[in-house]
């Protein structure tokens, strides 16, 4: 696939080490949110093998040890950033039946001919318009195996706030907490944000989820604005 000169992946496509760097710092609070998402794959696992579809897997990182703890039988990551699964080959490697696909994540769920147990998404779907999310959650739906869920690790807007009210607030975290990063380097992580990041508040996700069959929700944490939830029919 031809790669976009600008665009949401823009930051990952040419500056992976960058969002890598910020990850470590556990600035997006990936600790915390992985030793969820490991808890949650290990309670999966419990109840026989699983298969996993990871949407903007990135350079799988801090998803590659969940797995190794709680290995699926298949899994198939997504990404439109070449460099980051360049990357994913290695994390993942001691993984049975793995497949990398160079692809957009919704246009991937859609063309999948197979089904999966868990679908994840780790800080992707906040790039999507609220269309593209509604369709996604429609394409979820349809993807997932009975009793399947679908796993979605993202930055949610409070209530009522608006996305500039979020920018705000988000841009002002960033500048703060943010003190180990370069200033050069911050400003290009606060320009991303302020181009591509649309998150939606909890209620709008609950109700787009709904109207594609995935009528419980569960919010599993929550660390300021970085939310772990799982949606299931
Ligand atoms: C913030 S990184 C998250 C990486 C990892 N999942 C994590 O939790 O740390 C977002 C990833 O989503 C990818 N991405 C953004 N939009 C995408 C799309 N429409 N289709 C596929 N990947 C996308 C980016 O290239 C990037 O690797």
């Amino acid at each position: 696939m031809p790669e976009p000169a600008t665009d949401e992946t823009t930051l990952f496509r040419q500056s992976w080490t960058l969002y890598d760097s910020l990850a470590e710092r556990n600035y997006m609070f990936h600790r915390e949110i992985y030793a969820h998402v490991t808890a949650l794959l290990s309670q999966r696992r419990a109840g026989g093998p699983y298969s996993l579809l990871d949407l903007g897997c990135g350079n799988t990182r801090f998803l590659a040890p969940c797995l190794k703890s709680a290995m699926p039988s298949r899994y198939a990551g997504v990404d439109l950033s070449e460099a980051a699964l360049k990357e994913a080959r290695e994390y993942l490697s001691g993984l049975d039946h793995v497949a990398l696909h160079h692809q957009d994540m919704l246009q991937a769920v859609q063309a999948a001919e197979v089904s999966f147990d868990i679908i994840f998404s780790g800080y992707a779907v906040h790039h999507l318009d609220a269309k593209g999310k509604q369709e996604l959650f429609h394409a979820c739906a349809a993807k997932l195996t009975a009793g399947g869920q679908f796993i979605l690790v993202d930055v949610v807007r409070e209530e009522g706030q608006t996305r500039e009210e979020y920018l705000e607030g988000y841009l002002d975290f960033m500048r703060t907490q943010w003190t180990a990063v370069r200033p050069d380097h911050l400003e290009e992580a606060c320009d991303h944000v302020a181009a591509y990041d649309f998150p939606e508040t909890f209620s709008d996700l609950k109700r787009m989820a709904a109207a594609a069959s995935l009528t419980h929700v569960r919010l599993v944490d929550r660390f300021a604005q970085h939310h772990v939830l799982v949606f299931s029919a």
